[in-house]
């Protein structure tokens, strides 16, 4: 069977940083608490006016640019936070681009969005519906997060990161491995934006203001994202034919410093394996994945060869993991290098979240 393999790879972070003293100036928390509990120094965020498609355009364009040509077939978008309630955004960004008229489809997955576009990318191109597919992971998650609220301000940030994928062979470097994923609905109430949707439409009766925003039970949620990403990482590692001790690096969705380090001991992943940018980017939703990959690979720490484990858990509750032999790559560009974002002039301010710098 014809297999996805990673030919292209991008990432992108807005310019406007966020630091935890810039957030300790308006919110009743600490430094001390931000960096012990969750891992974060500081994050990116958008500038008023710019939206999730330009920043996975800029990712987009750095990744086609690093495979060395400028198509694809089909573009996936894994994104929380798409342009409009309807439609996709995925056609407008490969619009942008400069892809024609391709196959452009969103993925909604939370910050599992990456792995589960992995799976659709990899059955595209196993189908033979497309050759090259672009996948971006993008969320301009502080779009949807209450500036007030204090147990998720401090974590969510925004972001893009893209990988091109040809088809190819499984054994080949660069070449997807199974993609497990898992889903517990049950558990949805956990993590939601409750108004917006058909259950609570904006039309008609006016939800709660607090509603429109994105909320999170993190106690509860931190208990199922170790056990989820522990489980699906083995299973992912049994589908590939691997050992613990094979993965060169681990790249686990950026939810938590402390949730990465547990699920890194869980598995036996010792610390200078584990690769992480919560530190610099904190939390990105569907853009975790990929952003990590590109800060890695243009820093070098990801290598050709390099048997790499990917992980993720979010919202759904969703969840994902595969496995992929690091190929070579073009030149990367580092995700923080200004990109060409514009904000469109005009457009109601995305966050009330800004930089005092
Ligand atoms: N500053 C200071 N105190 C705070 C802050 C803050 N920013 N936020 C919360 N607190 C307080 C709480 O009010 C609480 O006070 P109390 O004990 O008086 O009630 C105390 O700190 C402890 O709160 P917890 O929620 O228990 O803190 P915890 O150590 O669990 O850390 C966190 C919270 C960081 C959210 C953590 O639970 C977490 O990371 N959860 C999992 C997140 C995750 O994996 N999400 C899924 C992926 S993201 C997605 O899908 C979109």
């Amino acid at each position: 069977m014809r297999a996805a393999v990673i030919a292209g790879l991008g990432g992108y972070v807005p310019p406007n940083l966020v630091t935890n003293a810039d957030l300790t100036a308006r919110l009743d928390t600490s430094d001390e608490w931000i960096r012990s509990r969750t891992g974060i120094a500081s994050r990116h965020v958008v500038s008023p006016g710019t939206a999730t498609s330009d920043l996975a355009v800029e990712a987009g364009r750095r990744a086609l640019e690093s495979s060395g040509a400028s198509e694809a077939d089909a573009l996936v978008l894994a994104t929380t936070t798409p342009d409009h309630p309807c439609p996709a955004t995925a056609p407008d960004v490969a619009a942008r681009l400069g892809l024609g008229p391709v196959a452009a489809l969103d993925i909604s997955a939370v910050c599992s969005g990456f792995l589960y576009g992995l799976a659709v990318s990899a059955g595209l191109i196993a189908a033979g519906t497309a050759e090259r597919v672009l996948l971006v992971g993008a969320d301009a998650f502080t779009t949807i997060v209450d500036p007030e609220d204090r147990g998720v301000a401090v974590i969510f940030a925004d972001g893009a990161g893209a990988v091109v994928l040809r088809a190819g062979e499984p054994d080949e470097p660069g070449a997807v491995g199974p993609v497990v994923l898992g889903s517990d609905g049950e558990h949805r109430h956990l993590i939601q934006v409750p108004a917006g949707g058909s259950r609570q439409p904006s039309a008609g009766v006016a939800p709660a203001p607090g509603d429109r925003f994105f909320r999170m039970r993190g106690r509860e949620t931190y208990r199922h994202a170790v056990d989820r990403m522990t489980a699906v990482s083995r299973d992912a590692l049994v589908r590939a034919g691997w050992q613990v001790e094979d993965v060169d690096r681990l790249a686990a969705h950026q939810a938590n410093a402390r949730i990465l380090g547990t699920v890194a001991d869980e598995l036996g992943v010792p610390p200078e394996r584990r690769l992480s940018n919560i530190e610099q980017v904190g939390n990105t939703a569907a853009a975790s994945v990929p952003l990590l990959l590109a800060q890695a690979a243009a820093e070098g720490e990801l290598t050709e060869g390099m048997r790499v484990l990917l992980t993720a858990f979010g919202g759904g509750l969703a969840w994902g993991a595969t496995t992929v032999r690091w190929p070579r790559l073009g030149p990367l560009t580092a995700p923080d290098r200004p990109g060409a974002e514009v904000p469109v002039p005009g457009m109601r301010p995305a966050s009330s979240i800004r930089s005092t710098r």
